[in-house]
């Protein structure tokens, strides 16, 4: 289609090994839906995704919520080039409602410094939600700066750069129905 194609490295040739097959992810991503219905029996629960990773995170899990549940999205971005030694986030996509009173849980791909959670937690307290939890598919634990709470949590794993399942090599292979790591020195970025 048109004549400005993209040349996409194609992911085997820089793949390292499947870190989280597509099976493993989706009968763990079953077990946490049921443990958050348990969790949540008689309320509502109003999911909040971070984008963009978490999207493919969200859509699965909130097939096995049995609760009554409610969505939206946020995004945060670093401040400058460097997140890992500032910290500082600013929120660049805001919720459509209000969560006031209600039970939140966050949806995130992965916590790894800690600061996007870290950033928007503090941000959400001051709108006074009934509940504020987390939900993470992925935790880095090596990596973590700073100190956040993790109420679900899918997998910890290694410090490993990893792509696939809505998780990003500059801005592709979200799409990958697992998680990988890459060998860096075979990863061409796409022009
Ligand atoms: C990734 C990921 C988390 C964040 C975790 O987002 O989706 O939101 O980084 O890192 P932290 O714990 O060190 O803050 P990214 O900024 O890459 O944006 P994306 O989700 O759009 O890929």
């Amino acid at each position: 289609m048109g004549s400005a194609k993209t040349e996409m490295q194609d992911y085997r040739e820089f793949i390292d090994e499947i870190l989280v097959s597509e099976e493993e992810l989706q009968k763990r991503i079953a077990e946490l839906g049921q443990e958050i219905s348990r969790d949540y029996e008689g309320e509502t629960l109003h999911l909040i995704c971070i984008l963009r990773g978490g999207v493919l995170f969200l859509t699965d899990l909130m097939r096995h919520i049995s609760v009554p549940n409610t969505i939206d999205f946020m995004a945060v971005s670093s401040y400058g080039t460097n997140r890992q030694t500032s910290g500082q986030v600013r929120i660049s996509l805001d919720l459509k409602d209000d969560i006031l009173d209600r039970h939140v849980l966050l949806v995130e791909d992965i916590v790894d410094s800690g600061y996007t959670i870290a950033s928007v937690l503090s941000l959400l307290e001051t709108r006074h939600p009934k509940t504020l939890k987390v939900c993470t598919l992925l935790d880095k634990p090596e990596r973590r700066e700073t100190e956040v709470p993790i109420h679900y949590r899918g997998f910890t794993i290694p410090n490993k750069f990893v792509f696939g399942y809505g998780l990003d090599m500059d801005e592709y292979y979200r799409n990958l129905p697992f998680i990988a790591t890459v060998d860096l020195e075979r990863y061409r970025p796409n022009a």
